[in-house]
């Protein structure tokens, strides 16, 4: 008989599963700074507590600049609306677009905002702007405490559409796109249509890449749907535009929350169909294409090598260039024609997800498919097709 083996008599292995009830909380409403608009009080319904607690409102430069009454609009209801509503003490405007999240100033001067107004895990950031704002302003608020409240107020198409609805939030570094984030479901998130209003019209039509993009993989009535109204979105039609971005929220969202990984463990990431090309087109620009445009030349340059290879055919292939042109948003960029600047994306990718290689092509529309192994030479003649 064996004596026992003193390094492991005492030993104990212990693997605990658990799971937490997450709520995320999207509401689409008009007007959200309306004194007589109840949703961004309805919010904190939940929270009898949240009102006695501390609030900032971090606010994007570009829709500060675009409408100038709505953050002390902001500040005002919540004063209105004080027995619900936390009221921000202090206001942070910071630069919008892609530049927030390429460097850490953005999430510097939150935390130190946090810090300064003594922000705690029950308090409230809000954060008004597009997804570049949200990305850096949610990254700060995850890290700050370990997490502290976040209510997003989404004011790009992009943004309403796909962006804010999702639990990844950081920054660009090392000139790739996302490289040091976090994950972390935020307290609510509140589109208001009206905010989309001042919207600049090429970043209103670039916000539709993302409502493509999930059509074609979820929805083939869906990307009818968008084919039916593009002409009308592309001229900045609210109307037109609204049911097309809640429909588009509403499949991010549900994959998100119900498709079995909401925190990307495993390798297949159906949600960034078209983005290994998207992101490094974006770094290559020096971030001057948005991000929604170069889901678009990603997405194109994805179902042409999914044409190319056999398994989409090309009356789909043409209806989905229809429609992205439709859109008026762009179907090709001279930035492609360096075909092995692209191709270093793919490996990019690969270890942003970690493991094997996985993209997502496309079989018709509506249905996307896994595949590991990348033909270099087919996918260098989709690039080159798509650099015009
Ligand atoms: N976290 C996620 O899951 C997720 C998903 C998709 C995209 N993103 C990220 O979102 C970013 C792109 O966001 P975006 O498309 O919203 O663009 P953006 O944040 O870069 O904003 C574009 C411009 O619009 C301005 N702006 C914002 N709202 C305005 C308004 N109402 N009126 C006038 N100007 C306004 C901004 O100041 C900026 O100059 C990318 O960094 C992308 O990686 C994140
Ligand atoms: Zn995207």
């Amino acid at each position: 008989m064996l004596a026992p083996d003193p390094t492991t008599s005492l030993a104990m292995n212990l693997d605990q599963r658990f799971t937490l009830p997450f709520v995320h909380r999207i509401r689409f409403t008009r007007h959200v700074a309306s004194l007589q608009n109840s949703a961004l009080a309805d919010i904190f319904a939940d929270d009898a507590t949240a009102s006695s607690r501390r609030a900032v409102l971090v606010i994007d430069r570009g829709l500060h600049e675009a409408a100038p009454s709505l953050a002390q609009d902001l500040v005002k209801y919540a004063q209105t609306h004080a027995a619900q509503v936390p009221v921000p003490n202090e206001v942070l405007v910071v630069d919008g677009g892609e530049r927030a999240k390429c460097d850490m100033r953005t999430v510097d001067a939150v935390l130190a905002l946090i810090e300064r107004c003594k922000i705690c895990r029950k308090s409230t950031v809000f954060v008004a702007g597009g997804g570049a704002v949200i990305d850096a302003v949610g990254f700060a608020t995850t890290i700050a405490h370990r997490g502290v409240r976040l209510v997003r107020l989404p004011s790009t198409t992009l943004a309403q559409d796909d962006g804010a609805m999702g639990v990844k939030n950081g920054i660009n570094a090392f000139g790739k796109k996302n490289f040091t984030g976090a994950f972390a479901v935020p307290w609510a998130v509140l589109c208001d249509l009206e905010l989309l209003r001042t919207l600049p019209i090429s970043a209103f039509r670039s916000g539709f890449s993302e409502a493509v993009k999930i059509a074609l993989l979820k929805d083939p009535s869906f990307f009818h749907a968008i084919e039916a109204s593009a002409a009308q979105i592309a001229e900045h039609d609210l109307e037109a535009a609204s049911p097309v971005i809640q429909r588009s929220a509403a499949l991010h969202v549900q994959h998100i929350a119900l498709g079995g990984d909401p925190f990307e463990l495993h390798e297949a990431r159906p949600l960034d169909f078209g983005h290994w090309a998207a992101h490094r087109l974006e770094a290559l620009s020096e971030y001057t294409i948005s991000h929604g445009d170069a889901v678009a030349l990603g997405l194109l340059i994805d179902c042409r090598y999914s044409v190319l290879q056999g398994w989409l055919s090309q009356a789909d292939f043409t209806r989905i260039e229809g429609v992205l042109a439709a859109l008026r948003l762009p179907l090709s960029h001279p930035l492609l024609k360096d075909h092995a600047a692209m191709l270093v994306g793919l490996e990019q990718f690969r270890e942003h997800l970690g493991g094997t290689l996985t993209i997502t092509m496309l079989r018709a529309i509506g249905v996307g498919h896994e595949v590991h192994a990348i033909d270099a030479r087919l996918l260098q003649n989709a690039i080159a097709q798509t650099a015009g």
